[in-house]
């Protein structure tokens, strides 16, 4: 039976006739094998033979009541005004990989100080002091996007913190390839989607008042996308291959009961859930941008910040798969990037005065410069875009 994996490879590569690797390394990307049990037939494939401050107040943390409805955002504080304050970040799954290596990296520059918005708060802990961010630098609080009310909850606790919102950077995710059966979040929906994509969604939906009462020189919302669920790229091309399809699945509420777990309505996959709910965090990047960014000057985006083989994203995925990736991806495809590397990236799309640009897609090269990068055709559908915001809308209960 084959087992659904994703790696990253370059995207821009060729296999020669003579099956000598020729990887060049233009930009990054994420392509998604098929291993099968023994992993024997792909990697002899062309393709491969070529290719991460306690809290301030701990303790109380409110159970708020349910808001229905997002307040309606206010005119942007005035441009111009600068400030020689710390930004204050707000980072989703900072307790490792991408999300740990970015509040690394930002409170080592002593400018940013990083709310790790996290559901387990003693990994978070450990996390933050082996990685040796100053305890100055960070607060943590429960943040669990498998629950909207932890969502909601989260918003009541950092707004009674006191602290500014200046960036939001949704980060989180979970990654469910050997999956057989769904699981679902604390209200029903498929946790692929329910997490990445319904959780974040009310999250920043919440969180945008916050953020445009900011008087930050530049203030910024950022979701993590990924190449796994761009299809106009060799990686998103292989199967399963994200495709929302006319919604269905998610207009009846991702439950498996009445109601595909899946977003098109089909049978669930959980590698493919994964994917999905990646076009629907970049869907979403846009749809803010165009709803709202005129009006705030909030710098929307989404960025690939590239392959990164070790971290716990894969922890779900069969031992052998997790032994050869990083390897793989080092060697064979050379298209690997280190958590510190990659932290970097985000942390540049969080704090460079050069970023922002919103509406933005980011990307690196093969000599770790920025771009912007193009969306596939499903990623960057506009009417698409519009229908998943007003249906996540009634699902988070703000609608
Ligand atoms: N690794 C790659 O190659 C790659 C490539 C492209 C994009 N990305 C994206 O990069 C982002 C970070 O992934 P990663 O590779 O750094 O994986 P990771 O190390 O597994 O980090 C995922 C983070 O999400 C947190 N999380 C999971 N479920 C959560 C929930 N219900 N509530 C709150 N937090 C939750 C995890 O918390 P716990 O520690 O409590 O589990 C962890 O901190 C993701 O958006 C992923 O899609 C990764």
């Amino acid at each position: 039976m084959a087992l659904q994996a994703a790696s990253l490879v370059p995207v821009s590569f060729s296999i020669p006739k003579e099956g000598k690797c020729n990887v060049s390394l233009r930009d990054t990307t994420l392509f998604g094998l098929s291993l099968s049990d023994t992993l024997k037939a792909d990697f002899s494939s062309s393709a491969l033979r070529c290719k991460k401050e306690i809290q301030q107040k701990l303790g109380t943390v409110r159970a708020q009541t349910a808001a229905t409805t997002t307040p309606a955002v206010k005119k942007a504080a005035p441009e111009g005004k600068k400030t020689l304050r710390k930004g204050s970040v707000v980072v989703t799954g900072a307790s490792s990989g991408l999300g740990l290596a970015a509040a690394k990296a930002l409170a080592e520059t002593g400018k940013w100080h990083v709310i790790m918005a996290c559901r387990d708060f003693l990994k978070t802990e450990r996390a933050a002091k082996s990685a040796g961010i100053a305890k100055e630098n960070y607060t943590i609080m429960h943040l669990d996007l498998a629950s909207l009310d932890s969502v909601r909850q989260f918003v009541d606790n950092f707004r009674q913190s006191g602290r500014p919102l200046d960036v939001l950077v949704c980060n989180a995710a979970v990654y469910l390839p050997t999956a057989r059966e769904p699981t679902f979040t604390a209200e029903g929906f498929e946790l692929s989607v329910g997490t990445n994509h319904l959780g974040h969604f009310l999250l920043s939906r919440l969180l945008l008042e916050d953020l445009n009462k900011s008087d930050y020189p530049s203030k910024r919302m950022i979701i993590v996308g990924s190449i796994t669920g761009n299809t106009n790229t060799l990686a998103g091309n292989v199967p399963p291959k994200a495709n929302l399809g006319d919604l269905r699945g998610l207009a009846g509420g991702l439950n498996g009961l009445n109601s595909s777990s899946m977003i098109d309505g089909g049978d669930f996959d959980g590698a493919k859930a994964y994917k999905d709910s990646k076009v629907c965090n970049m869907l979403t990047m846009q749809e803010f941008h165009r709803r709202y960014h005129e009006e705030t000057g909030i710098t929307f985006a989404s960025l690939y910040p590239g392959c990164i083989a070790t971290t716990g994203l894969f922890r779900e995925h069969i031992p052998l798969f997790r032994l050869l990736f990083p390897p793989f991806q080092k060697y064979i495809t050379k298209g690997f990037v280190s958590e510190d590397e990659a932290g970097q990236r985000l942390a540049q799309v969080v704090s460079d005065p050069s970023l922002t640009k919103s509406g933005v897609y980011w990307s690196w090269n093969k000599n770790s410069a920025s771009f912007e990068n193009q969306l596939s055709q499903e990623a960057s559908d506009e009417s698409k875009a519009r229908k998943v915001w007003e249906l996540s809308e009634k699902l988070v209960g703000l609608a």
